[in-house]
């Protein structure tokens, strides 16, 4: 399932290489430096393979969850010019960002009716455990970063760490966007998902309070246009 298809797009399109353009060194690549960053690129990937089944295993609705929030958040972000390696980041981010559940009780993380506080309080911690488990693995710096903060409010009001504006990752604001959206489309044991129209009604009023205004306001006008692919994707399945 992984990467995502707009990875798999972007993937599709040849590279150029700069080269022929008058008095322009020719860049070519260095087989070594070649060689070690495919090795990274595959450690990279079976990391992440290992974490998606952990998820699967723990939770398939995360999973699904997490594969749908991948594409929404990819989809913004090509949209905002990131370049190949935030794209590669945010996505990974985005399919872990709920990675620190696998630390909350099952019967606090399923339970049907109505969390206590100090369930509650332990639920909230989730984004540090992610950031913990993620934080030392080579090549995962940033995306912990994004998985620690992806619950920060805009206004200062979200947590663990209360950043407010731009002193919160830009991958944990498009998170925070995308998750909310797919979170509300989902079913769950206790209600149906809302449809779009309703959701993006309630989503709007959040313009720099719980969201960065501008990834909100891109989200908008990409969720009416995408809806109805990317809320057909299913996700990785066992
Ligand atoms: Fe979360």
């Amino acid at each position: 399932m992984y990467p995502t298809s707009a990875i798999n797009r972007r993937a599709q399109v040849p590279k150029t290489t700069g080269a022929g353009t008058a008095g322009e060194p020719l860049a070519l690549p260095n087989p070594q430096v070649q060689e070690l960053e495919d090795e990274l690129k595959v450690t990279r990937m079976g990391t992440l393979h290992a974490l998606t089944m952990m998820l699967d295993i723990k939770d398939v609705k995360t999973g699904r969850h997490a594969t749908r929030v991948a594409e929404w958040a990819v989809r913004v972000a090509e949209r905002m010019g990131l370049d190949d390696e935030e794209l590669r980041d945010l996505e990974i981010a985005s399919i872990l960002h709920d990675i620190g559940k696998v630390g909350i009780p099952d019967a606090i993380l399923l339970k049907p009716g109505r969390l206590t506080d100090s369930e509650m309080r332990l639920v909230k911690r989730h984004p540090e455990f992610g950031w913990a488990m993620l934080r030392s693995i080579p090549g995962f710096e940033r995306v912990s970063l994004q998985v620690l903060h992806h619950h920060e409010r805009f206004d200062g009001g979200g947590y663990p760490s209360g950043l407010a504006g731009e002193a919160i990752p830009l991958g944990a604001r498009i998170v925070a966007v995308v998750d909310t959206f797919d979170a509300m489309m989902s079913n769950r044991p206790y209600r149906r998902g809302l449809g779009v129209s309703e959701i993006l009604d309630r989503l709007e009023p959040e313009q720099d309070a719980q969201f960065d205004g501008e990834i909100l306001r891109l989200f908008l006008d990409i969720a009416g246009e995408h809806v109805g692919e990317v809320g057909q994707i299913r996700g990785p399945s066992l």
